[in-house]
């Protein structure tokens, strides 16, 4: 029989979280004060989880995870299955390209961002907060911190970007069962919100202005702690559990990719698959490359400066050396929203700028895309989220150009989350009656 599915068993889930820090040819240049205002890191260092702020700044190439934090993998269903899509691959009449998949579709709440959300959740508790305030674009990241904070018995409280908290009524509804709190983004509860909707009461908002409100909602609230769901190092580290299984897969199947592909907003689901195989790249243990998928909406890694920017509209954050659009560029709203961010993660960031990781950016109708996502169902039978969808277009991509060469890849790509609660994009976009 042919096993297209790859598992692990549940006592090989990693113990340790990779920092690819130390393994960087140059030091990650650090956060910087701007240069009038008030102390941001004096004001991170306040509003943040502490834990997590110390694993911001380490060196350390290996972070134990805590056991408890272990058994919340596994109970949200880690080690994470990688497929081999033999029927793509017979879809797309590919002989020479083999094809994987990494399944963080799998989740009690669509994506990969519980890895982060549970051991953020984890150490605010161990902290004694008593409520995680947080930012979401495509609510993904507002449910994954919904069930992790009600996991640890706390309050959650999500700004979400409004253009897509219109349309996501279910996702939305997912987030209320919980216990969280949801707000439009921009919304009436902070000032910036206010000072938004003075000027435009149908702002669409984006992620950098319901970050704006998360820190400001956090920092004036008591026992309030704010967590970020992409970009910052502590959470492409607690990501690193889905590279790392990764790579224990693919020895199970003495197999070994060429190319790892992820689709990028922030850069978590892409920094967490690639890095602790770019990481292997760099001590010169394996050749591999690294393509991050994004949207002509937010293409941060292709049109991008790299420079010291803010992490949100308000600037609130600290500078942080990035691929960036600039903090303030409006950007339009699309489907797959979780990708419109002006900037990526400073990690990943710092190997694109070494030319380690290369970038595509597909247009705003988002038509290949979603056809993309619909050649993936049709072939291996899973609903994948619209920011997947960018992954999944971009291998194919990759894939027949590979063949048309008459090269031998194997590609693996990540499926950061499943679309069951984006039929409404699907409907749409297809144009499905
Ligand atoms: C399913 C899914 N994939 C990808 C992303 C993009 O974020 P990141 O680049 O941090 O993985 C999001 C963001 O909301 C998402 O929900």
């Amino acid at each position: 029989m042919e096993t297209n599915q790859i598992s692990l068993p549940v006592d090989e889930l990693p113990k340790k979280w990779y920092n690819i820090a130390p393994d960087l040819p140059e030091p990650l240049p650090p956060p910087k004060e701007p240069e009038s205002g008030p102390s941001r890191m004096e004001f991170l260092g306040r509003t943040m989880v502490h834990e997590c702020l110390g694993q911001e700044a380490s060196t350390d190439r290996w972070i134990p995870i805590p056991e408890e934090i272990r058994e919340l993998y596994i109970q949200a269903g880690r080690p994470r299955p990688l497929n081999r899509a033999r029927r793509l691959e017979r879809q797309l009449g590919l002989k020479k390209v083999r094809l994987y998949y990494k399944r963080e579709d799998l989740s009690p709440t669509g994506s990969h961002k519980v890895n982060t959300a549970l051991a953020q959740a984890y150490f605010a508790a161990k902290e004694g907060k008593t409520a995680l305030v947080t930012e979401t674009g495509a609510g993904q990241w507002g449910s994954a911190l919904s069930y992790a904070a009600r996991l640890m018995g706390l309050d959650c409280v999500v700004f979400w970007v409004r253009a897509v908290y219109n349309w996501k009524i279910d996702r939305r509804t997912f987030m209320k069962l919980f216990g969280a709190t949801v707000h439009a983004s921009p919304s009436k509860e902070t000032e910036i919100g206010r000072e938004l909707l003075a000027k435009d009461s149908n702002h669409p908002g984006s992620l950098g202005i319901a970050v704006s409100e998360g820190l400001e909602c956090a920092s004036s609230r008591e026992g309030s702690v704010y967590c970020l769901g992409s970009v910052l190092n502590h959470v492409l580290i607690h990501q690193s559990v889905i590279g790392l299984e990764t790579i224990e897969q693919f020895k199970l199947v003495d197999d070994e990719p060429d190319l790892i592909v992820g689709c990028l907003g922030g850069g978590s689901n892409f920094g967490g698959i690639a890095l602790p195989f770019a990481g292997e790249v760099l001590q010169g243990k394996r050749e591999c490359e690294f393509l991050a998928a994004q949207s002509n909406a937010a293409p941060n890694l292709v049109k991008g400066e790299y420079r010291y920017d803010f992490g949100d509209v308000a600037e609130h954050t600290p500078l942080l050396k990035m691929f960036t659009l600039g903090h303030r560029t409006e950007m339009v709203p699309i489907r797959a929203d979780g990708l419109r961010y002006h900037a990526a993660a400073p990690l990943v960031s710092a190997l694109r700028n070494r030319n380690m990781v290369k970038a595509v950016a597909y247009p705003t109708d988002e038509r290949v895309t979603f056809e993309a996502a619909r050649i993936f169902l049709q072939s291996e039978g899973w609903l994948i989220a619209p920011e997947s969808a960018y992954a999944v277009r971009a291998s194919i991509d990759e894939a027949l150009k590979a063949e048309k060469a008459g090269e031998e890849k194997i590609i693996c790509m990540n499926i950061s989350g499943h679309g069951f609660l984006d039929i409404e994009a699907y409907r749409d976009k297809l144009s499905i009656s």
